[in-house]
């Protein structure tokens, strides 16, 4: 199973009541094993979560902390980017060079990486002083 298929695959089970926006991520781990997250909305919306999220905290639960690759898939026109949170989250635990495939359910997909989703990204050496 390719990485976008993982992603449309958990994206059947988002639970989007409220945006009626369903959207599934996977991510490949340094292992080799892939892991989805859809997302999870709430009535206090605030409190819903994406896709990303679920995928990485799939990830982090399993005891891997190093991502290789990122699928995201939504229902639009244009393949849809992931929102600034998720940015910061997939640069938590990918490289700079860690592809990003964005992709529609008609089968339209854009290629990016991790590094281009969020230049000049907050890192733990912003927090040092010399
Ligand atoms: N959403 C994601 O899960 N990932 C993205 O990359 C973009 C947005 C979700 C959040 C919310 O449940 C819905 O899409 C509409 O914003």
């Amino acid at each position: 199973m390719t990485l976008v298929d993982a992603a449309r695959e958990v994206r059947e089970n988002a639970y989007a009541p409220y945006s009626h926006f369903k959207v599934g991520a996977a991510v490949r781990a340094r292992s080799g094993r892939i892991y989805a997250g859809c997302n999870v909305e709430n009535v206090a919306y605030p409190e819903g979560t994406c896709a990303e999220a679920g995928a990485i905290a799939a990830m982090v639960a399993a005891g891997e902390t190093e991502i290789i690759e990122v699928a995201v898939i939504a229902d639009s026109a244009a393949p849809v980017p992931p929102c600034g949170g998720c940015r910061q989250k997939l640069a938590e635990f990918g490289r700079h060079d860690t592809p990003v495939t964005l992709a529609t359910t008609e089968g339209r997909s854009l290629e990016t990486t991790v590094g281009e989703l969020l230049p000049g990204r907050f890192e733990a050496a912003h927090m040092e002083r010399p």
